[in-house]
Order: structure tokens, then sequence, then C-alpha cells
């Protein structure tokens, strides 16, 4: 009798713990959490105050770029064409878009440097250049607050199919997809980082590991490498399709822009 009981302990205590990781695997795939609850408590603190969230110091260079050109011709800014860079606010959350009656998905990023190409007839920035990060970190910022909120339509559905493809297949060397991580192991630690759900809604972020502002092609790049998988190119179809399928699947996540990780 004794030897059963002690049994059903070990039964119920097998329960009980199963129950428990039943429930929070459940409660984390349904609700949509921003990086910013995964992060460590520092880090946290950085991003809480505006003063000292190096983010800003991005934000603050966009500005002063918007306002001034970053151009051989001084006398045009992108505010002479869009006037104050408030007006930005809520533009953000309409890209990665297929632009005009053109075929191709371009991020945010990418229009900044259509308009230097094209409109501005300067030169292009290179991906990742401090001066367009900033202008994207100040851009995205106007729409802080606000809630991702893209549209999937006849226009962009071949590239979310795409995206959400190279969301789920696997790759490299150790054959991870990205949902092994950012659904499959929300919550659980990797090199002493715990891993979130994988969203974007804090893009362009504040990286302490770089001491700079990343894009979101960048961290996807790091991750393709840390997964000992061979990355895309910043600002190739791929990376955009599958930023496509992050902004649609954080549908309701708050912009957090500049935001801070580890
Ligand atoms: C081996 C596990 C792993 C795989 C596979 C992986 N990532 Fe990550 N990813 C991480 C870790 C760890 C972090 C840093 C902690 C965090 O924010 O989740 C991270 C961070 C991110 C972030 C930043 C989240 C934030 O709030 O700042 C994004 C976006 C992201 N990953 C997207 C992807 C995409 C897209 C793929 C597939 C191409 C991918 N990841 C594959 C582990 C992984
Ligand atoms: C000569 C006028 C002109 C200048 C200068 C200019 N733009 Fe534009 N911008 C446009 C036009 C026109 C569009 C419409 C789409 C297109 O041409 O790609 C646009 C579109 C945009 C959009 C997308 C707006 C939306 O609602 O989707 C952003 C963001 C943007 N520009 C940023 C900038 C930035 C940053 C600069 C300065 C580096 C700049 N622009 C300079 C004319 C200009």
């Amino acid at each position: 009798m004794r030897y059963k009981s002690k049994r059903y302990t070990w039964y119920y205590i097998f329960l009980i713990i199963k129950l428990f990781t039943l429930l929070t695997i459940s409660s984390f795939s349904n609700d949509l959490i921003s990086g910013y609850y995964f992060s460590e408590k520092s880090t946290q603190e950085i991003q809480n105050d505006d003063f000292t969230n190096p983010g800003f110091i991005w934000v603050e260079l966009g500005k002063k770029i918007w306002n001034q050109g970053n151009n051989k011709n001084k006398n045009l800014s992108c505010y002479s064409c869009h006037g104050n860079i408030s007006e930005m606010k809520g533009v953000s959350l309409s890209f990665p878009k297929v632009r005009g009656d053109k075929s191709k998905l371009i991020n945010l990023e990418q229009q900044i440097n259509i308009c230097k190409a094209e409109n501005m007839k300067g030169e292009s920035f290179k991906p990742e250049d401090k001066n367009l990060l900033a202008l994207a970190t100040a851009i995205t910022y106007q729409s802080r607050g606000l809630k991702q909120n893209i549209e999937i339509n006849k226009k962009n559905k071949p590239w979310f199919e795409m995206g959400k493809k190279l969301y789920f297949k696997k790759i490299g060397q150790m054959g991870l997809a990205c949902n092994q991580c950012h659904d499959e192991r929300v919550g659980m630690n990797l090199r002493a980082e715990k891993v979130s759900q994988g969203h974007i809604n804090g893009f362009p972020t504040y990286m302490l590991r770089w001491s700079k502002v990343a894009s979101v092609h960048k961290r996807i790049q790091f991750c393709n490498e840390q997964a000992r998988a061979l990355p895309f190119k910043i600002f190739s179809d791929e990376y955009n399709a599958l930023q496509l399928y992050l902004t649609w699947r954080g549908k309701g996540l708050q912009i957090e822009t500049p935001a801070v990780r580890k």
C-alpha cells in the first residue's frame, strides 16, 4: 500500500509539472508579447528612460538630417517635400510595402534610399549606414505607441506567402527554423538570453552588444549566423518577405522604437 501511494505522489507531481508547462506554453503562444518582457531588468531600465536610452542619439541625428538635408544640394532636404517629421506619424506601419505598380517589396530604409537617389538626385546610403538608420529610427519613432496593423492584400500576398515559408523553413547546419526558437522555445534560455517571440515592434533597435542601432534585416542575419545558417543580404527579397510576415505576425503590438536589447 505504501508503495502504491508513493507512486501516486510522483504521478501527481508529474501531472502538475505537465499542466504548468502546458499552461505557460499556451499562454505564450496565444498572446503577443513584446521582446521587452524577455529582456533583463537592467536592459528594460535603459529603454524605460528616454534620457538613458542611447537609441535617442539616433532619433536626434535622424531629425537633424531630416531638416538639414544630407545632400550636395543643400537647399533640398526631406523637410522640403515632406514637411515636419511629425507628418511621418503612422507611415512606418505600412512597410514593407509593394512600391507603386512595381512588384518589388521594399522596407522603410529602401524607401528612404529611393527618395535620396531619385527624388533628391543624391547618392543612396549603404545598408546599415548610421545616417540611414538614424532617419529610419526617427521616422519610426513618430509612430511610437501606435499598433502594428499591416494589411495583407492582393498586392503583397505573394510576398507574405514567401515570408511565411521562410519563417518555417529549416535551414543551416543545425536545421533550425525561426519558429523552432520564436514559437517553440519562447521563454527558454539560450546563451544567456531568453528567447522571445521574435517580434519587430522595437526596430530599429539599439543593440547593447554592438553599441549601435540595428535594422530588422541585420537582426535576422544575426539569428541566421547564430543558428549556423547562411544569411541573406540586407535589403534582399527574402528578408523583406520575412519582415512582412513578422509585421503581420505581430499585428496589434505597440511600436517601441527605439527599443533596447542586449
Ligand atoms: C536558435 C534559436 C533562434 C533561431 C533559429 C532564430 N532566432 Fe531570432 N532570436 C534568437 C535569440 C536568442 C534572440 C535574442 C533574444 C530575443 O529577443 O528573442 C533572437 C532575437 C530575434 C529578434 C529580435 C526580437 C526583439 O524583440 O528584439 C527577431 C526579430 C528575430 N530573432 C527573428 C528571427 C527570425 C526571422 C528567424 C528565422 C530566420 C530567427 N529569429 C531565428 C534565437 C533564434
Ligand atoms: C523632392 C521631393 C522629396 C524629397 C526631397 C524627399 N522625398 Fe520622400 N517622397 C517623395 C515622394 C514623391 C514620395 C512618394 C513615393 C515615392 O516616390 O517613392 C516619397 C515617399 C517617402 C516616404 C514614404 C511615405 C509613405 O507615405 O509611404 C518616406 C518615408 C520618405 N519619402 C522619406 C524621405 C526622407 C527620409 C527624405 C530625406 C532623406 C525624403 N523622403 C526626401 C518625395 C520626396
